[in-house]
């Protein structure tokens, strides 16, 4: 596995690569890798002759007052399993390599940003899809990977691509969970025992969302009820939002119409951990 962190150095590898015609597919990180990471890493394998991982906490994305310093960070250990995993080529540039002194550009994917993460993190996907861009223009891939634990952020890259006419298919891969259901999260460690225990909450909350509109209930106001209950009976559980919304708009759905795709999603703090989940739902 090569290692660059240096954009030049990375831009004449990927150069390299493209001179030889061969398919690069990408899959941007902030490390402290689980084995969501590594389901996204195995489907760039399968489709691409070689696969490209960046890590890098992106300062751009996280407000004055969340979690960046507090950020899990292990670059060693990612380093090793990355190289276990048979990927070709690990990109981890420096702040300052991404952001110089004299760095001011900022990309605003705006509907998409605004609502369920966007409300109480404004800024955020402004830093993603400001980051991801830059990525993009670095690794030149035919192919992103993203988790669908983060829903908005792939949409709003989906956006990003189409609006800017950028060559790159955006993939998306299901979530992976930890056997008692909670959705695999570089935060995760970050959490007491305690609030580990109760953290299945959120999707054992999505579950009964699922079988609740399955069971016929067609009034998303009585839904997201439920869903937000189901959260709350938690302990220690300070819910940001529990919400019904439309999987393609992400705007808040009245009434669940049959054949439409819909998207549960929630946000729930334990202590200063902020956990998010999803739950797609073919209604
Ligand atoms: O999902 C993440 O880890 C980040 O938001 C991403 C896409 C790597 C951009 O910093």
């Amino acid at each position: 596995m090569r290692k660059f962190c240096k954009p030049k150095a990375l831009e004449s590898f990927v150069r390299g690569l493209k001179a030889r015609r061969k398919t690069i597919g990408f899959v941007p990180t902030m490390g402290f890798l689980h084995e969501g990471h590594l389901a996204l890493v195995r489907r760039a394998q399968k489709e691409n002759d070689a696969v490209v991982v960046s890590i890098f906490v992106n300062p751009l994305q996280f407000g004055p007052k969340e979690d960046y310093r507090r950020y899990p960070r292990d670059l060693r250990r990612d380093e090793a399993i990355l190289r276990k995993a048979g990927v070709d080529c690990l990109f981890a540039p420096e702040v300052k390599a991404l952001y110089p002194g004299s760095f001011q550009t900022e990309v605003r994917v705006r509907r998409l940003s605004t609502p369920l993460c966007g409300k109480s993190r404004p800024g955020h996907f402004a830093g993603v899809a400001t980051v991801v861009l830059k990525l993009l223009h670095l690794v030149a891939p035919g192919r992103i990977y993203l988790g669908q634990k983060d829903y908005q952020q792939f949409k709003v890259i989906e956006r990003l691509t189409a609006d800017l006419n950028l060559p790159v298919k955006v993939r998306m891969c299901p979530i992976i969970r930890e056997s008692d259901g909670l959705a695999m999260s570089s935060r995760n460690v970050t959490l007491e025992a305690p609030a580990r225990r109760e953290a299945r909450v959120l999707y054992q909350a999505l579950l009964k969302t699922g079988s609740l509109i399955r069971g016929g209930e067609r009034d998303a106001r009585r839904v997201q009820k439920a869903l937000e209950t189901a959260l709350k009976a938690a302990h220690g559980a300070r819910v940001d939002y529990a919400e019904l919304v439309d999987a393609e708009t992400l705007l808040p759905v009245v009434k669940l119409r049959q054949g439409s795709r819909v998207l549960a999603a929630v946000a729930v703090y334990f202590d200063k951990t902020r956990l998010i989940d999803n739950l797609l739902i073919r209604v």
